[in-house]
């Protein structure tokens, strides 16, 4: 089978899963780790017998890489991203893609001009349900016409005393949305198929000693005119996941519990009584079988990407998305007014320059 040379940047936290994805991979064969902290970078390197770095761009340049994983804070992904690039080498991101919609862009564009892939690690994507569920919606259940997602986690404030980098505007570039809801603000967005074009929110910091929001609530309007309601805490202790989407000819249910879908006839029809109404019932999935799932999933699918030369499962723009609703929730928020989308990227780094400048526990973020 044919491999490409792999390379992890990062490997102190969530980077460890990547390296093990890769070296168990059979269309990947791990050639090499870098991380700034040495100890890290050696004791990886050495468990997995492949040689290590201190320095990204000596690894690729000594070990002729056909791409890497990015596994750093999130204020270098840009930066690391676009310098990888520069050596025309396959970039897998962990999410989120990038800080800003301004420098996602930028991480694009340049991919395109490079000729390179550039894959987001959105892993809950890969989930054999959101599989199922995805495919479903492309087939028969029609137009959304109203979504609802609550995400809330629990962390506390050990958490943010793992890295300077973390609950900070300059570092995270966020709290809970940017972070942790991310990952659902992805599916959710990907579910309803349908890009937001009005945000309104409200966040704040309610319980941590932290710059940035722990809890954030969102309505928005979407470019065919359904709706999309959104809520998400870092303090809910037991927490609670629960997304749902009314279509024209169907719903789909996902929470903590499960995944539950319903085909139905068209819902005008009905209302309009043009025909009966029907009482259909919720069907279960069970005994979905892909073939790899998680980071595995998602590496297994950007090498793949790589040598069959297709888009990886979530490719730069699609990883965008999410970055540009956390964006303009965190905007809305800040502004107190409705934000329309496209984001206008300079207009948000201005915004997210402000937050910087303050730290804004225990005050609202209105101007
Ligand atoms: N997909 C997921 O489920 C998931 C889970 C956890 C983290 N993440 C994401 O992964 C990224 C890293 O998070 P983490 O929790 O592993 O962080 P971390 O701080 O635990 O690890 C980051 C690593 O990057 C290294 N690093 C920093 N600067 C570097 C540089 N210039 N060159 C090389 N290495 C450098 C650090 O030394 C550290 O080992 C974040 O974007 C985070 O959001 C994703």
């Amino acid at each position: 089978m044919v491999t490409i040379r792999y390379g992890v940047i990062g490997v102190g936290g969530v980077g460890k899963a990547h390296v093990k994805a890769a070296k168990e991979l059979e269309n990947i064969e791990l050639i090499a780790v870098a991380d700034i902290n040495v100890d890290y970078a050696k004791k990886i390197g050495e468990e997995y017998n492949v040689h290590w770095y201190k320095d990204y761009g000596e690894m690729i340049e000594k070990e002729k890489l056909d791409a890497v994983s990015i596994c750093v804070p999130h204020f270098l992904h840009a930066k690391i991203g676009l310098d990888v690039i520069d050596y025309d080498v396959n970039v897998l991101m962990e999410k989120p893609i990038t800080i800003t919609v301004g420098e996602a862009e930028k991480l694009i564009n340049k991919a395109k001009k490079h000729n390179v892939k550039l894959g987001v690690c959105f892993q809950h994507r890969i989930d054999p349900e959101s599989i199922v569920l995805k495919d479903l919606i492309k087939n028969g259940m029609g137009e959304p016409l109203r979504g609802n997602l609550l995400y809330t986690c629990y962390r506390d404030q050990r958490y943010y005393g793992k890295g300077a980098w973390r609950g900070t505007w300059w570092g995270e570039g966020g709290g809970v949305l940017i972070n942790q809801a991310i990952h659902y603000i992805d599916l959710f967005f990907w579910f309803l198929g349908k890009k937001p074009v009005k945000i309104y929110s409200m966040m704040d910091n309610m319980l941590h000693n932290i710059e940035v929001e722990d809890t954030a609530s969102a309505v928005s309007l979407l470019e065919n005119n359904s709706q999309a309601v959104m809520q998400f805490s870092s303090f809910d202790n037991p927490s609670i996941f629960h997304l749902d989407i009314r279509f024209s000819r169907g719903a789909i249910i996902m929470d903590s519990s499960g995944v539950k879908y319903v085909k139905t006839p068209m819902l005008r029809d009905m209302i309009e009584n043009k025909i009966e109404k029907t009482e259909p019932e919720w069907a279960t999935l069970s005994n979905i079988k892909v073939k790899y799932t998680g980071h595995k999933g998602i590496l297994y699918d950007f090498a793949n990407a790589i040598i069959e030369d297709k888009q990886p499962l979530i490719p730069g723009e699609e990883g965008k998305i999410s970055i540009e609703v956390v964006n303009a929730i965190i905007m809305s928020g800040f502004l107190g007014k409705v934000v329309e989308l496209p984001l206008n990227p300079e207009e948000y780094d201005k915004i997210l320059e402000k937050l910087k400048e303050r730290k804004p526990l225990g005050e609202k973020y209105s101007l």
